[in-house]
């Protein structure tokens, strides 16, 4: 069968597609299996769904890779995670650069272990200078976290003086988010046939299309990508206005 790839509208891409990459568990249990051989195999797709976007010409992909509350999961399943992102980010550096792919990373990563963090700061400076795709990796993060983080830094700007309170507006408000360099999702995919947030991107994804499929994450495959943006191109995005209005 010929790929979906050639029916996408290369002038209606997306300009930032947002994941929540779920079922990693479900599909290692499914072959009476560790949810960390689940967690192993999710990388494939990682891999797949990254250099897709790398190819079509996405300008930014935010992959929501552990959240705040992740945290809270049995030890060995947390210490399995943090060693698979170390290694696969070492790994995949030379592949990044290759690319042109800018890596960044979002989330209250003071909470990640040092180890992860010393190869993390490596891999975002190693590749700052490219200038393709902006591959944002969201770890230990959670929008509730971002917004009470933003509130603080807010009010200890309002207490330095460099802030006048009367200003603030969601303008003022997006600069202390940590994706205040990144555009809004504008496409937003869930696997594995949850129908949730999570607790991701909650203020950014005010106006983006979302699309749920139930494909656990192991199993996605670039044609799993291609669907959700050839469903987002039938999609009319009105923002408020009546279609009318559009033109
Ligand atoms: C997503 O898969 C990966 C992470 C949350 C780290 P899960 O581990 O949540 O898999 P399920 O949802 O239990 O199947
Ligand atoms: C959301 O998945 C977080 C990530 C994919 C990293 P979870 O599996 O943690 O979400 P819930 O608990 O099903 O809502
Ligand atoms: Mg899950």
């Amino acid at each position: 069968m010929e790929s979906l790839k050639f029916s996408i509208n290369s002038e209606r891409l997306p300009k930032h597609i947002a994941i929540i990459m779920d079922g990693n568990g479900r599909w290692a249990k499914g072959q009476g299996q560790d949810r960390l051989f689940g967690h192993y195999h999710g990388v494939e797709s990682v891999r797949l769904a990254v250099e897709a976007s790398a190819e079509l010409g996405i300008g930014y992909l935010t992959l929501y890779a552990f959240s705040t509350e992740n945290w809270e999961r049995p030890e060995r399943e947390v210490n399995g995670l943090m060693e698979l992102l170390v290694d696969t980010i070492r790994k995949e550096v030379p592949t990044l650069n290759k690319n042109n792919i800018r890596l960044h990373v979002i989330g209250n990563t003071e909470m990640l272990p040092e180890k992860t963090m010393t190869v993390l700061e490596e891999a975002i400076s190693e590749t700052a200078g490219n200038t393709g795709l902006n591959l944002i990796m969201a770890l230990s993060y959670s929008s509730r976290w971002e917004m009470g983080e933003a509130a603080r830094q807010l009010g200890l700007d309002v207490k330095a003086g460099k802030l006048d309170p009367e200003t603030i507006d969601q303008y003022s408000f997006q600069k202390y988010l940590c994706t205040r360099n990144f555009p809004d999702p504008e496409l937003m995919i869930r696997t594995s046939g949850e129908h949730r947030i999570s607790n991701f991107l909650l203020y950014q994804l005010a106006y983006a299309e979302l699309f749920f499929t139930p494909v656990l994450w192991p199993d996605f495959r670039k044609e799993n990508l291609y669907e959700a943006i050839l469903d987002f191109q039938t999609r009319e995005r009105r923002f408020g206005k009546t279609s009318e209005q559009l033109g």
